[in-house]
């Protein structure tokens, strides 16, 4: 890849900065399968305390994190009641069929975000011919949504029902923190009303790898386990658990920033007679549409010629994602760039 490349493909594409390599050259670390890795330790605790809740556990991805979360929940033959846009159900391999043995109820919202009185139309009836209903799974911030925030008092209103019915809440946060960022929410809410939580340090938070699962200590003591059988105990990565710490540390104020890049440039968008409409822009995600004709192609050639790259998200569908490793030089091409195309 060319040193000038605009990438906007994902929050994932961010490399490491000087510090956090520095911090992760100096990671103290020891045999995490034993527990004795205090750079990991660190990590959990640190994140753990940040939700006030009891434990967490350090893993290699947001979709391990989420399919131990999940398999935590349920029994094979069960039913995830979750969004029909949701990673879990759309990008995690059917890993909740894979790995859980359960089958999902897909509610069909706006922009991923669906209300308290879906999840009570979706509960089963205890009826031998229906799949038990176990689980409540929400994404905070949406991908497919856009970026999109979950509202909160609706969050609550899934947390009565949930309660109501004895079902566990999972969250997929793997965007949380700039949702906690864009509605200046505190993370210790979060803690209280989910049974697990899922986040990752290498999206907006630039992190080279690692996720984390918090939920109470006996549902992480289980999800220990979970993870070695998948094959995700590991041993000395205290060097990446020391940048998921820095990360955690420096770079969540700074996310602040790439939504104010996107909303610069959804304004921009949102003047050009090639973009059909543009999701509602809250934090570090643009999905726009292209006019029929202006197809995806064209852009993509378009931007090319500038070195801009961006990710697809269906027919004329176009993702921006804004991270850590765009400056405002890149911000300023861009924009400069898209006030410029000529169909
Ligand atoms: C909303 C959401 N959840 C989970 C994941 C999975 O994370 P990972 O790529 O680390 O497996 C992603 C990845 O992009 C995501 O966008």
């Amino acid at each position: 890849m060319q040193a000038n490349t605009i990438d906007l493909r994902s929050d994932t594409v961010t490399k490491p900065s000087e510090e956090m390599r520095e911090a992760m050259m100096h990671a103290e670390v020891g045999d995490d399968v034993f527990g004795e890795d205090p750079s990991i330790n660190a990590l959990q605790d640190y994140a753990a305390h940040l939700f006030g809740m009891e434990a967490a556990l350090f893993c290699s991805s947001g979709t391990q994190t989420n399919q131990i979360g999940i398999k935590l929940h349920t029994q094979p033959g069960s039913e995830v009641i979750c969004d029909a846009r949701s990673h879990v159900y759309l990008y995690e391999g059917g890993g909740i069929a894979f790995n859980s043995g359960a089958s999902v109820k897909l509610i069909q919202s706006e922009r991923g975000m669906f209300t308290a009185n879906d999840v009570l139309n979706s509960i089963n009836e205890d009826n031998v011919h229906f799949p038990n209903t176990q689980l409540v799974c929400i994404e905070n911030t949406v991908n497919k949504g856009g970026g999109a925030c979950w509202d909160w008092e609706e969050i609550l209103k899934i947390k009565a029902v949930c309660q109501q019915y004895n079902l566990p809440f999972h969250l997929d946060g793997a965007r949380l923190f700039n949702a906690l960022v864009a509605k200046n929410q505190n993370p210790r809410d979060y803690g209280n009303v989910f049974d697990t939580i899922s986040i990752c340090l290498s999206k907006g938070l630039g992190a080279p790898v690692g996720s984390l699962l918090l939920g109470s200590a006996k549902h992480i003591y289980q999800a220990k386990r979970i993870r070695k059988v998948m094959g995700g105990g590991m041993r000395q990565a205290g060097f990446l658990a020391a940048a998921g710490l820095f990360a955690l540390q420096n770079n969540i104020d700074k996310l602040a920033t790439d939504h104010a890049h996107a909303k610069h440039i959804a304004g921009i968008l949102k003047e050009q007679s090639w973009v059909e409409f543009i999701y509602p822009v809250e934090t570090n995600l643009i999905i726009f549409k292209t006019t029929d004709d202006f197809p995806l192609e064209k852009l993509t050639s378009k931007l090319l010629k500038n070195n801009i790259k961006f990710s697809s998200m269906g027919k004329n569908l176009v993702r921006f994602v804004f991270h850590l490793n765009l400056t405002q030089t890149d911000i300023s091409i861009l924009a400069d760039c898209l006030q410029n195309i000529d169909k």
